[in-house]
């Protein structure tokens, strides 16, 4: 593993971008434009309606897009040699961030390939000395804003062969596009040989496989694709075989009657038992973000073309199923709570028979008078009134919420600023279960007891969401406030993975040290609000095709 030594003598290349209220996105547009632009392009012009065979011509549906044209690939704040160049006096966290996150690197036959989950020699290490697909993405981002795409590139290559592996539980054969959840590289010194383990979940407690590694997958080549102008990753016949692979898992026919997806609990982040079963917000947030970075990377060939086709539908549903069910600000709640039941046919307006009476009295003091989100999940007879973080960021990132729902979410965030950021960002999910409701959700996890770990814990990598979010929207104050937040305690702490309590003040029971995301997604929350171009690799603008063509009522039929 080679460590980097970090120059921060050197500032003339990148400039600072300084936020306030009124800054003006547009004015990113003017930057500096790479020679694979216009190849570029063309590639992420490709919307809903170019894509469906139905809509030939949409010349005029091409351009909304911001942050998605504004990146520079040659602007690169470079951390990482003698020859590295910075703008400001950086925060003496930054610097050791960086000197963190190089120590996590993972290389196989000479390689990087990855980031080790945590460098914490101190515990038992389970399984956290592996390299996470979703842990390593907020690593790959940082790598990319500095200008080093071989490692996120390598590792693309790597898990896309370890998909091809045959993934069996007991007798039982897992689908062929499951991703691994993570990977390890075994080192044998007598043979001097380096060979490759994965978990499909086969090994995972619990014995889930991660539903949301396909979609980092994709949602990262992507952005990889976007932030280096490479297209010929993408476009290998390996890469857009892995593609096909996943989207099958996801858009097969089935017995379903609703356009999310239905998933076991623990498939994601939360990869314990947390209630998360069903429709998660996480993943079905997850899951359209992966649709719409597939149907730009997609070729339109034989195999290709009624994929895209299949995409595009699924992702008209999904989106009005999202934004009209999933929805809740006081309006919407204040109609739940006078919801009718047993309703029959077409005309029902609590389609799903959610009772009034499972309404959490929490609930009624969360809700702002300006604000909302989505739920955590949605079902029959079953609404989680929880918010959870990164379904509801994601959502705005790939613009499954429309721009006044993401702009309730931020507005929701800042009036509840002491419950979900408090004293360290971010809260995983809001509030916490407690007494009888653990016994029964959680079947008595001693490690998600109230106000830890997954169980309303606060989770500093998910500040490269929120920040991402708060820039998305054009809210950049509200992510700097959160890093400062953090920058008081993060480093000092040791860089834990997550944190207890009901504002988060203490370092997590079982937390570990070191935790590889949480100092990357630092480093990702700084870079990009130091240049907010960065953003365009990680989100999607909306596309305007995809808007309800109703507006809502005070019910839900349209
Ligand atoms: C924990 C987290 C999971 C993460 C893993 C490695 O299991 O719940 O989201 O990927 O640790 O950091």
């Amino acid at each position: 593993m080679s460590v980097a030594s970090v120059d921060l003598t050197q500032n003339d290349s990148v400039k600072n971008v300084d936020f306030d209220d009124s800054f003006d996105f547009s004015k990113l547009l003017d930057k500096p434009r790479h020679l694979n632009m216009e190849r570029q392009r063309s590639l992420d012009e490709r919307s809903l309606v170019e894509a469906s065979p139905r809509h030939p011509s949409s010349a005029e549906n091409g351009r909304h897009m911001d942050f998605e044209n504004v990146f520079s690939p040659s602007k690169r704040s470079s951390f990482n040699s003698s020859s590295a160049q910075y703008a400001l006096e950086p925060h003496p966290m930054f610097v050791d961030a960086w000197e963190s996150l190089r120590k996590t690197m993972v290389y196989f036959r000479g390689q990087p390939v990855g980031t080790i989950a945590a460098l914490d020699n101190s515990d038992e290490k389970l399984n956290y000395d592996q390299v996470f697909v979703r842990d390593f993405v907020p690593s790959a981002l940082a790598f990319l804003m500095n200008g080093e795409p071989e490692i996120v590139k390598n590792f693309i290559l790597k898990t896309l062969r370890l998909q091809s592996w045959e993934k069996k539980i007991d007798r039982f054969q897992l689908g062929e596009g499951v991703m691994p959840a993570s990977f390890k590289v075994l080192h044998d010194p007598v043979r001097n040989t380096e060979t490759i383990m994965a978990d499909f979940g086969e090994s995972a407690i619990g014995r889930v496989a991660p539903v949301d590694s396909g979609f980092w997958w994709i949602i990262l080549l992507r952005a990889y694709t976007k932030s280096t102008g490479d297209t010929s990753l993408a476009e290998m016949p390996e890469c857009q075989k892995g593609m096909r692979l996943i989207l099958a898992l996801c858009l097969s026919e089935g017995f379903d009657t609703f356009p999310t997806l239905l998933c076991a609990d623990g498939c994601s982040m939360i990869d314990r038992r947390m209630g998360v079963y069903g429709y998660p917000i996480e993943i079905q947030a997850l899951f359209f973000m992966a649709l719409r970075c597939a149907l730009v990377l997609l070729k339109q060939d034989a195999q290709g073309k009624e994929l895209v086709d299949r995409i595009v539908k699924r992702l008209h549903a999904l989106s009005f199923h999202m934004r009209s069910y999933f929805w809740l600000d006081l309006k919407q709640l204040n109609d739940i709570y006078r919801f009718k039941t047993e309703e029959y046919s077409h005309t029902a307006v609590n389609k799903f028979n959610v009772m009034p009476d499972s309404l959490p009295e929490w609930v009624f003091d969360f809700m702002p008078t300006y604000g909302g989100y989505f739920l955590g999940n949605v079902g029959p007879s079953n609404m989680d009134f929880r918010w959870f973080c990164l379904g509801n960021c994601i959502a705005i990132l790939s613009s499954l919420a429309t721009p006044e729902q993401s702009m309730a979410i931020m507005d929701l965030i800042e009036s509840r600023w002491e419950e979900l950021v408090g004293d360290m960002p971010v809260k995983v999910c809001y509030p916490a279960i407690e007494s009888h409701d653990w016994r029964i959700i959680t079947g008595c996890d001693p490690k998600n007891t109230r106000w830890s770990y997954h169980n309303g814990g606060s989770w500093p990598v998910l500040l490269w969401l929120l920040t991402a979010a708060c820039i998305k929207v054009g809210r950049p104050q509200i992510a700097r406030r959160a890093i400062e937040v953090a920058e008081l305690r993060l480093a000092k702490d040791g860089w834990p993975e997550y944190y207890d309590g009901k504002s988060g003040r203490y370092i997590g029971k079982q937390a570990r040290k070191h935790q590889t995301w949480s100092i990357a997604g630092y480093l990702v929350a700084k870079m990009m609000l130091e240049d907010p171009s960065h953003l365009g690799m990680i989100s999607l603008e909306e596309d305007k095709q995809m808007k309800p063509t109703i507006k809502r009522s005070s019910s839900w039929s349209f």
